[in-house]
């Protein structure tokens, strides 16, 4: 057991920057995962946006118009994960598990409710939570659509039909913790959160961003625990790989900002489009080789890109 890494703090293997220490990584379980939600509570009805508005106020139109474009992604995604979860919860195979999957659901509502505060209160977006999503929306790119609207939606719908269909599961599994959080959203808090602190600007946005980028690692950390259990089959492992072929080249899309080329270069906010696609590529490379999948050279590509 000596030679072996146990994972105790954020149970995700992001903090882990020596590859070779990857092969001995021993993740947490979804009952230490659960009991590190409970040592993890945030409120976030609780923070303060005083300065936020007056940041707000003073930043330039044309970085306003970017940080909106980054922030619907996050506040349509953590409504759509929220609302696409219920058959996972439904598909536990333990108590442990079962409890688990419940804290992630709250989590992602958690997430929802910080973005329609900040919507509310900095950006000024009236009327209901529904109108802020409906006006939110409006900012997204067609993959995002695509990953959201159809696939995660077929997915989770798949899982509510039948709850012991395991290859669903896997599927739901790899699209959710491993594409959505693990690859997409992961990167997405890394860049924002780097700009906002460069910056020094949004401090309340910023707290929120924070616990969220928390509470992201656990849930990936059951994703990659799940993946590596399933992974011990063949034929789930090759269903994980098919998957993610297919994913990623969307995943590359949900990461281009509006106007430009999936594979075009561009710079948002000062940051360049390979740091972030090299960021997306390495989190999920990193975590694939703990749950013993390899990605092939194509759709590596496709994501770095
Ligand atoms: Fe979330
Ligand atoms: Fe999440």
């Amino acid at each position: 057991m000596a030679s072996l890494l146990e994972l105790t703090s954020q149970g995700d293997v992001a903090t882990i920057t020596d590859e070779s220490q990857l092969s001995k990584v021993v993740l947490m379980t979804p009952q230490q995962l659960y009991e590190l939600w409970e040592r993890q509570p945030w409120q976030s009805s609780a923070i303060d946006f005083t300065q936020d508005r007056e940041d707000w106020a003073a930043m330039p139109e044309a970085d306003k118009d970017d940080i909106v474009w980054f922030l619907s992604s996050f506040f349509i995604g953590e409504e759509r994960v929220a609302t696409q979860f219920n058959g996972l919860v439904g598909a536990y195979e333990s108590q442990s598990e079962e409890h688990f999957l419940t804290t992630q659901q709250v989590d992602e509502a958690r997430h929802a409710q910080h973005f329609n505060n900040f919507y509310a209160k900095v950006l000024g977006y009236d009327g209901s939570f529904e109108d802020r999503l409906e006006r939110a929306r409006r900012d997204l790119n067609e993959p995002f659509k695509i990953l959201f609207d159809d696939v995660l939606v077929d997915a989770n719908r798949r899982l509510l039909e039948d709850p012991t269909d395991l290859e669903a599961k896997v599927d739901f599994v790899t699209t959710y913790h491993m594409v959505i959080e693990g690859t997409l959203a992961l990167t997405g808090q890394d860049t924002l959160t780097r700009i906002l602190e460069r910056d020094g600007i949004l401090p309340g946005f910023l707290e929120g961003f924070r616990r969220i980028s928390t509470d992201e690692h656990r849930h990936v950390a059951y994703g990659t625990w799940f993946l590596q259990q399933k992974a011990r089959d063949p034929a789930l492992r090759r269903r994980i790989q098919s998957t993610l072929a297919e994913l990623i080249p969307i995943a590359a899309g949900v990461l281009t900002p509006v106007g430009v080329e999936v594979g075009e270069p561009y710079e948002l906010l000062g940051v360049a489009s390979d740091e972030v696609h090299g960021f997306a590529f390495r989190a999920l490379t990193r975590r694939l080789k703990v749950i013993g999948v390899s990605l092939a050279p194509a759709e590596g590509d496709a994501l770095r890109a």
